[in-house]
């Protein structure tokens, strides 16, 4: 590990917003609410029941709406404000507690709860309020093919082309809260190694990425990230 960074990269999952009292996709309550993924998260699904779609999304939206961003979201703000790097965010969360903590630089890979994309015309709509079928797109006027912004199972992933760019160019990876078994994003950690970062995980419990990790802090990471984000601040002023 060195005293000094000059690209820092986070990549976040549902273990960093558990302490805001969102659920984690694979714990037992887990986010998908006893629905089969298989009808709420696949591009088929959405093809087949667009509306059983729109409502699971729909009903998330007050819970995430109200969530408040916690101590290991203001790290991240902390050290972007503070430390002299520039500090991207890529997360596979469709919260937006990185925006409400007042972080910069945030790339949803897996979409935010908040938009609409119309597949007709790619305009992306923002709003908390209920789409369905029914909603006629602002841009082109045409009904019904507003597919909420989250990327389904099927789907590519979103600004790739900028998340390949930060991985190749970033001398620190840390990942927040994934369970490292949703590809691609768990495969990152390896590219930002091959490509010479230093990579640290930050997790409740080990996961199945433990190779590629230089370091493992394990704990809540309302805990352990602001702890980590003072050491790194404390590095440079001792360097
Ligand atoms: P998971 O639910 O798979 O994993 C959450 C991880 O966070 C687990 O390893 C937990 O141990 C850990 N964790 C829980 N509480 C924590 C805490 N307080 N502090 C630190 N870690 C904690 O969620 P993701 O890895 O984000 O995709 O899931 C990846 C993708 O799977 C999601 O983005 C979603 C789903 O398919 C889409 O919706 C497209």
């Amino acid at each position: 590990m060195k005293n000094q960074y000059r690209k820092i990269l986070f990549l976040t999952g549902a273990g960093i917003s558990a302490e805001s009292g969102l659920a984690t996709f694979r714990s037992e309550n887990g986010l998908w609410n006893n629905h089969r993924v298989e009808d709420v998260a696949t591009i088929d699904a959405y093809y087949k029941n667009p509306d059983y779609v729109h409502d699971f999304y729909n009903n998330m939206k007050p819970e995430l709406w109200n969530a408040k961003p916690n101590p290991a979201h203001l790290a991240i703000t902390r050290l972007q404000k503070e430390y002299p790097a520039e500090i991207n965010i890529v997360t596979q969360n469709v919260d937006t507690l990185h925006e409400k903590a007042g972080s910069k630089n945030i790339y949803h890979i897996h979409g935010q709860i908040n938009q609409a994309v119309c597949m007709n015309c790619r305009h992306v709509l923002e709003t908390w309020g209920d789409v369905s079928s029914e909603t006629i797109c602002e841009n082109c006027q045409v009904q019904g093919m507003m597919k909420p912004n989250i990327v389904f199972f099927g789907e590519n992933l979103l600004y790739m082309d900028k998340v390949e760019d930060l991985l190749r160019t970033s001398d620190l990876f840390v990942s927040v809260g994934t369970s490292g078994v949703v590809f691609p994003a768990a495969s990152f950690v390896q590219t930002a190694k091959y490509y010479g970062a230093d990579t640290v995980e930050l997790n409740l419990e080990a996961t199945s990425n433990n190779f590629y990790f230089d370091k493992h802090i394990m704990g809540k990471a309302g805990t352990t990230l602001p702890k980590f984000v003072e050491e790194l601040l404390s590095d440079i002023k001792n360097s």
